[in-house]
């Protein structure tokens, strides 16, 4: 099982806060992600800003696309985002068009599921070329209280064996990661975790040591 990378995510309101954080920590992380907060502050040119600054890291431009799926992964890709998100609830014509866009420029489009889907629906992503997901506890229903817990488990375990590459995020600390012990998880996400951390170079480490200790 391939050792999962760590996704910083940037959902900061200005670029300056953003890149701040991102200067302490951009050796223990593998993926930075222009955060959907981050995207709506300050716009596409925080995607090229971060290419331009970090060219060798793997920039997800976290939009969620939920229409327009070609005009607006052209802005992201033609900002120098590797990866885009189009959420869960797009119709299936808005995730192709997206693909369609990525393809030749070797990017990637991820399915984000923060509310409602269906396996129907992911079988339906799977046919339409869909290779990665990012299997999200939203902020607000971690806010109310939403735990990780078996019925999480059991989707991502459909997901990975329905052949997705798994993106996990959604509030994670470092001692959630033993609980998703043994699916092949693509990648963590940790945005206020790190972000927030009182030493944040510490907080992303900590989470590479659980990584390699249940993955590596
Ligand atoms: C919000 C997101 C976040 O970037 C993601 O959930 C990670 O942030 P955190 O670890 O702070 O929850 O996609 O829509």
């Amino acid at each position: 099982m391939a050792v999962p990378l760590l996704q910083i995510a940037l959902d900061n309101t200005s670029f300056s806060d953003a890149v701040r954080t991102t200067r302490l920590v951009y050796e223990e992380i593998d993926v930075i992600e222009v955060g959907t907060i981050l995207c709506c502050a300050e716009g596409m040119s925080a995607v090229r800003n971060f290419k331009a600054l970090y060219p060798d890291k793997i920039i997800l431009a976290d939009i969620k696309i939920a229409d327009a799926g070609n005009i607006l992964s052209r802005l992201a890709f033609d900002s120098g985002a590797d990866w885009t998100t189009v959420i869960c609830c797009a119709d299936i014509a808005t995730v192709k068009s997206a693909l369609r866009e990525a393809r030749p420029r070797g990017c990637d489009v991820q399915i984000e599921l923060t509310g409602a889907w269906t396996l129907e629906q992911a079988e339906q992503w799977r046919e339409a070329g869909i290779k990665q997901v990012v299997y999200h506890r939203s902020r607000d229903a971690q806010a109310a209280g939403q735990a990780w817990g078996e019925k999480d488990l059991e989707l991502i375990r459909r997901l990975a064996d329905m052949g997705f590459e798994i993106t996990l995020t959604g509030g994670l600390v470092p001692e959630d990661l033993p609980l998703f012990k043994g699916i092949p998880i693509k990648v963590f996400i940790a945005g206020r975790a790190i972000r927030d951390a009182e030493d944040p170079v510490a907080a992303a480490r900590e989470f590479k040591r659980v990584i390699a200790q249940y993955w590596g």
